[in-house]
């Protein structure tokens, strides 16, 4: 089986898909490798995510990596989604075949371009080094 049985779950039946009218904070990323494009949408109080959605024009990988990361975002502050890394939810998946690990790096860089607009938006000051712009992370997937 190519595929674990919690990235099928997660592909077949994916949390959090969805739109926020009232956002506080919204990411859009796209895929250099496949052009697949991912937003994440955020809803924050008090410093602690309380909603997150997401709605993604990609492979399911990426469907299933975006709905875990939903999952693994909701209800924490919001400077922990930043810690949020695309291993760490692979690994919370039970892996995805090496082919396919560069699907994952669209979520965590939805997730922290979302964080940066919600600090944008609210002019909150951060270090910009926190989100950079080049693909550093993203060993040989080609970006
Ligand atoms: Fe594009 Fe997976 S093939 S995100």
């Amino acid at each position: 089986m190519l595929y674990s049985e919690k990235v099928m779950d997660h592909f077949q039946n994916p949390r959090n898909v969805g739109k926020m009218d009232d956002a506080d904070g919204v990411g859009e990323v796209g895929n250099a490798v496949c052009g697949d494009i991912m937003k994440i949408y955020l809803k924050v109080e008090d410093g602690v995510i309380t909603d997150v959605k997401f709605n993604t024009f990609g492979c399911g990988s990426a469907i299933a990596t975006s709905s875990m990361a939903t999952e693994m975002i909701k209800g924490k502050k919001i400077e922990e989604a930043l810690e949020l890394s695309n291993k760490a939810v692979v690994e919370a998946l039970d892996g995805l075949p090496a082919h396919k690990l560069h699907c994952s790096v669209l979520a965590e860089e939805a997730v922290k371009a979302a964080v940066k607009d919600y600090y944008d938006k609210n002019n909150i000051p951060y270090d910009p080094a926190m989100f950079p712009t080049d693909c550093a992370h993203c060993e040989g997937c080609g970006h």
